[in-house]
């Protein structure tokens, strides 16, 4: 292959080297934070941004918190908005979205989007390994092996190095042209340098995924709003791929794992000039010859492609070993996947064996087994939630699926159970997908006996008896009791989880237990806990306590926006608490505001201002919330002001204890030298600030003593860098 020359641009990618971004990301920081970043640093910006984007989707391993990314960005989109002569394409601010789009346009696959064959066992595998071997005529096969991701199938195509088409798969030959929606998925990279590999166009395939956190919390999303919960994270995902509203799609945050590459055409010696720029080495390799150096090259281009998943083994033995150890670890990844994918390695024998008109034959699906069984549905109790809501749960004859036995099934709501027309005594087909709540998906009526039973909602409260009431246009009953029992315990498990206060001991079974034995009465509650009364508890010993203690007091100085969260204001999620959070300077301005101030913000519409309005007139929150000030709760926002400087930590001491988890305590440290502050070795009156991370131990106990430190949570010590 010719060899090209490129010239590489001054602010070339250098993914792997973190010194130059980091010391780049923190002189645009600072620049930003003044509002200062200069035209002439506007690809650096760029470039910094690409780089953080990359870290956070790809690698799943951030560098800076999300309000520093955000100001980067914003300092981007100003000065992109000076001068528009300069947008791009693939800068960073163009994936957001503007407007609606209208019918998505038909287009044809440049090859068409083949299935696979499917096998389920051991001898399956034997059976195609040896198919494959005959019609190559070698002894041997080298095979990649890699996950069956269990999304929605896409293609993209890449021209001159930027994105130009994302679609669905349809009908396999035409699918729907959805590149607004693609350009919503930040593992998606608007710009892959191909050229590096000589590649001029290139159509590549793929799985779009939501994965198992983000699924449980759209759904949480949803049963807020009483709307009908999505059934698995592949129809979660398949939709949102499908939604008019661009800014829909990126709020769902979607990922893309890339597998395939179905078709490209190589460059001459003629290469665009244009296309050079931003090239991250001057290096030039051939395109690869297998499909193991097809999914490294993605991965190297920035595309999330199964490269740390995938293994090449020589022979059928091994393939069959390592599909078996995937599906016992399924439910340890992050994303759903219903199998595994065997490829021939080597292209140029997978060319040789063609494929029939349904798949081709140099790869094959093995599938795991199925996650649904059927079982009795013996009764149905109502759970009583947080905000009130009773939810119908099915108690099932206990089976087993994919490995857990599941004996209680969530029905949502009643139209659910309607819909799905259930009757006590039914035999119900029920799904687990991996992490996922297990659901019903339908009752098999044909089998009824005639015994089956109504199921009747209550018109009580099942736990503190008061009367229930459904809201007009609304599907979930609700217990308007605030001190109903049931309510107060949710709303204390609630405000101690990972993502609201992050209080680790104090679990959901720990709050029912201090709450029964009639010490955790509330939310403040929990800053005053009778710990010597603990001793008594089985399963605590001193060290328990002493950690509880810990994460109790290191959550005091918590973000405000991680307790406007933990309050648990109805349909006030993260994004909208971060919104709260940076509004006022203190949570109790809010009960000055009118409601036509709360629609000013964004993303808060008519339902949402009159939730956070309700909340901030409740006489029992407000007195909740001065109670929590009283026993040291930060309900003020984080003062850039109180580091002295203007936002650098000069002449600040810092000391870190424990296990921090969005870094490693060399990088901390690394970005406190950085903006002019010290590390301490040891606890003493000259430390200023004490980060502590998880299982902190004796310093956090001598610092508590000395009341000029201030205790920081990682987050706040983020929070607190970043300004
Ligand atoms: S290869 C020409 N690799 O599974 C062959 N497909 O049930 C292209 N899928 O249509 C497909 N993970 O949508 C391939 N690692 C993977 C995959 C994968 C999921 C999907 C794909 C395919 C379907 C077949």
């Amino acid at each position: 292959m010719a060899i090209l020359h490129f010239t590489v641009s001054k602010y070339a990618p250098r993914m792997n080297n973190l010194r130059y971004y980091t010391e780049l990301t923190s002189s645009l920081s600072r620049l930003a934070a003044e509002g200062k970043v200069p035209f002439a640093e506007i690809d650096a910006l760029r470039d910094v941004l690409r780089f953080h984007e990359h870290r956070y989707q790809i690698l799943n391993d951030p560098l800076i918190a999300d309000v520093e990314y955000d100001q980067l960005f914003k300092a981007l989109e100003k000065l992109e908005k000076e001068h528009p002569e300069s947008i791009r394409p693939d800068s960073p601010t163009q994936r957001v979205a503007t407007g609606l789009s209208k019918d998505f346009p038909t287009v044809a696959h440049l090859v068409p989007m083949l299935s696979l064959e499917n096998s389920y066992d051991a001898d399956d595998l034997l059976d195609w390994d040896r198919k494959a071997r005959e019609l190559t005529g070698l002894s041997e096969l080298a095979y990649c092996v890699e996950p069956k991701f269990d999304g929605a199938s896409i293609s993209l195509i890449y021209e001159g190095d930027l994105l130009t088409r994302g679609a669905t798969r349809g009908d396999g030959v035409q699918g729907d042209d959805i590149t607004v929606n693609i350009r919503q998925i930040r593992s998606v990279p608007l710009r892959a340098s191909f050229s590096r590999y000589g590649i001029n166009q290139i159509e590549i395939r793929g799985e779009v995924l939501i994965n198992k956190s983000n699924f449980a919390k759209y759904n949480a999303q949803l049963a807020e709003s009483n709307l009908p919960p999505m059934a698995n994270p592949r129809n979660a995902a398949a939709g949102s791929l499908r939604m008019k509203d661009p800014k829909e799609v990126s709020k769902r945050n979607l990922e893309a794992f890339l597998y395939h590459v179905s078709y490209y055409t190589i460059v001459g010696e003629a290469i665009t000039p244009g296309a050079a720029v931003g090239l991250p080495e001057s290096t030039v390799h051939d395109a690869p010859h297998t499909h193991s150096g097809m999914l490294d090259m993605l991965w190297d281009l920035g595309f999330r492609s199964p490269k740390q998943e995938r293994r090449v083994f020589n022979g059928i033995a091994e393939v069959i070993k390592y599909c078996h150890e995937f599906e016992e670890n399924r439910d340890n990844l992050p994303y759903e996947i219903d199998g595994m994918v065997i490829k021939v390695d080597d292209l140029g024998l997978q060319d040789k064996m063609g494929m029939t008109t349904h798949h081709p034959r140099w790869a094959i699906a093995y599938k795991f087994k199925a996650r649904q069984a059927t079982s009795k549905l013996r009764k149905v109790e109502f759970q009583v939630g947080r905000t009130g809501s009773i939810t119908p749960v099915a108690k099932i004859d206990p089976v087993p699926i994919g490995g857990v036995t599941v004996s209680s099934v969530s029905l949502f709501n009643e139209e659910v159970v309607r819909d799905k027309d259930l009757k006590i005594g039914d035999t119900v087909l029920v799904e687990r997908a991996g992490d996922v709540i297990p659901y019903i998906v339908r009752s098999q009526p044909e089998v009824r006996t005639g015994e089956e039973e109504d199921i009747i909602f209550p018109t009580h409260c099942p736990v503190c008896s008061d009367a229930l009431f459904k809201p007009e246009g609304e599907a979930v009953w609700r217990c308007i009791n605030i001190n109903c029992p049931a309510q107060v315990v949710e709303r204390i498990i609630h405000f101690v989880s990972k993502d609201a206060m992050d209080i680790r001991s104090l679990g959901e079974a720990n709050v029912r237990r201090f709450y029964e034995a009639g010490w955790l009465k509330d939310v403040p509650g929990i800053y005053t806990l009778p710990f010597d009364q603990f001793s008594s508890l089985e399963g605590f010993g001193k060290k328990s306590i002493t950690n509880l203690q810990s994460a109790i007091e290191a959550s005091k100085t918590q973000p405000l926006h991680r307790l406007i969260f933990a309050l648990g204001i109805r349909y006030v999620g993260e994004t909208t608490a971060k919104t709260l959070a940076q509004t006022v300077d203190h949570i109790l301005d809010f009960t000055e505001w009118r409601l036509e101030q709360l629609l000013t913000l964004e993303d808060v519409g008519p339902k949402v201002a009159g939730s956070i309005y309700q909340f901030f007139h409740n006489e029992d929150n407000l007195h909740m919330l001065r109670e929590l000030e009283k026993l040291g709760l930060t309900l003020k926002r984080s003062q850039p002001e109180n580091i002295p400087g203007g936002g650098s930590l000069k002449d600040q001491s810092f000391l870190f204890t424990g296990t921090l988890s969005r870094m490693t305590r060399s990088e901390a440290e690394a970005l406190v030298e950085q903006q002019g502050g010290k590390i301490l070795g040891s606890v003493s009156s000259k430390l200023n600030f004490l980060v502590v991370g998880e299982d902190a131990g004796s310093k956090l106990e001598k610092a508590k003593k000395i009341t000029s430190i201030r205790i920081l949570t990682e987050d706040a010590f983020l929070d607190m860098v970043s300004k």
